[in-house]
């Protein structure tokens, strides 16, 4: 097949708001050893791409510049040595960037076949929230079946997929949100209590019944020594963003006295080696949740490319629960 040379894409002008995302046209990307080339049918909307965008977390230096962490789409390039995936193949991918786009090139054992029965604009909704997920709260977590889970940011896009996951693992899942509304449409998803942070007190709830075996944090700042407080003994916190900061006073005596653990991870810069073993790990794990009905991509709004500066608007606004997707070529 013979693409053409450049395509419509989506750019960061500057480092700023969301209007400094800017329709462009740049060239086709070439796939590299081991690399497919993607047309790109949705792209997914991530908190991250919102750092990225306000210059607060570049891509790696071999990625795109261009924003988009995952999409979905067909196989319409193969590059040197690739052997899992044929020209024409319905594929969704975890991308080092450059999903904001027509096309996109990514590591062939960073796709995943779009789940059977499910369409491509909730299929590009799934590497970046799975991935992130399965890796920090099973394998860096290990969460076991019967342990009390307590997620942070119950309504975003990783909250609504650590919920459904963590229940099909057989946990008891508690969370966080900043509404009423979005804490009993987690409730909903599989939580057995989802708290208003604005309302309620998590730390006291939880602690109540025993603790959290395993928290997954996004929060950061005053939250991690509440977490702390909140672990039961031998607990664990895995951190993956720090929307209120990284820099905080802590007693680390507690970790020491409860045996507790404190990790966390974040994907983009893990070698393709590592996202490889993850994306093994999901397919083996999350794709049959799917196909059993026990995990569903949560969609929040649609809007075509050329409004990405809307669609980061609205996540930034905090009114969404679950994903947000551009619909490139459809
Ligand atoms: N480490 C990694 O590899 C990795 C990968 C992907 C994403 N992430 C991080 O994971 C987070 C979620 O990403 P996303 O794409 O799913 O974004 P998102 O949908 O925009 O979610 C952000 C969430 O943070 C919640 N939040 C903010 N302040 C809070 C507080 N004080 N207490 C409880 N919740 C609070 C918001 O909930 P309310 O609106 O209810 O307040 C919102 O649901 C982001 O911080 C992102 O950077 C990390």
């Amino acid at each position: 097949m013979t693409l053409s040379h450049t395509m419509r894409a989506v750019e960061i002008s500057e480092p700023g708001g969301p209007e400094v995302l800017k329709p462009a046209t740049h060239p086709v990307p070439v796939p590299g050893h081991g690399q497919i080339v993607i047309r790109v049918a949705y792209a997914g909307v991530n908190r991250p791409d919102a750092l990225q965008r306000a210059g607060l977390y570049a891509p790696p230096a071999s990625a795109s510049p261009l924003p988009g962490l995952e999409a979905s789409g067909t196989v319409v390039e193969l590059g040197p040595n690739v052997t899992r995936w044929s020209i024409g193949d319905k594929v969704c991918a975890l991308l080092p960037g450059g999903g904001y786009a027509e096309y996109v090139t990514t590591h062939e054992e960073h796709a995943l076949p779009v789940p059977d029965g499910m369409g491509v604009k909730e299929a590009a909704c799934l590497p970046e929230t799975c991935f992130t997920v399965w890796s920090n709260v099973v394998m860096r977590g290990g969460l076991r079946g019967g342990e009390r889970f307590l997620v942070h940011g119950g309504a975003s896009g990783i909250g609504t997929t650590a919920i459904q996951i963590a229940r099909s693992l057989g946990a008891r899942v508690f969370t966080t949100a900043g509404t009423d509304d979005k804490a009993r449409a987690c409730e909903a998803l599989g939580a057995e209590r989802a708290f208003n942070y604005k309302t309620e007190d998590w730390a006291a709830e939880v602690k109540a019944i025993g603790g959290a075996d395993l928290i997954l944090d996004m929060v950061g700042g005053a939250y991690l020594p509440r977490n702390i407080r909140t672990l039961a003994d031998d607990g664990r916190l895995v951190q993956i963003a720090f929307l209120q900061g990284a820099k905080v006073e802590l007693n680390f005596a507690e970790l020491m006295m409860r045996r507790l653990t404190l990790t966390g991870s974040t994907l983009r810069p893990q070698s393709d080696a590592a996202k490889a073993r993850i994306a093994r790990q999901v397919e083996t794990h999350v794709w049959p949740m799917i196909a059993a009905g026990h995990f569903t991509p949560v969609m929040d709004s649609e809007f075509p490319l050329d409004q990405a500066a809307q669609a980061h608007a609205r996540m930034e606004s905090s009114g969404h629960t679950g994903k947000i997707v551009l619909k490139v070529g459809g």
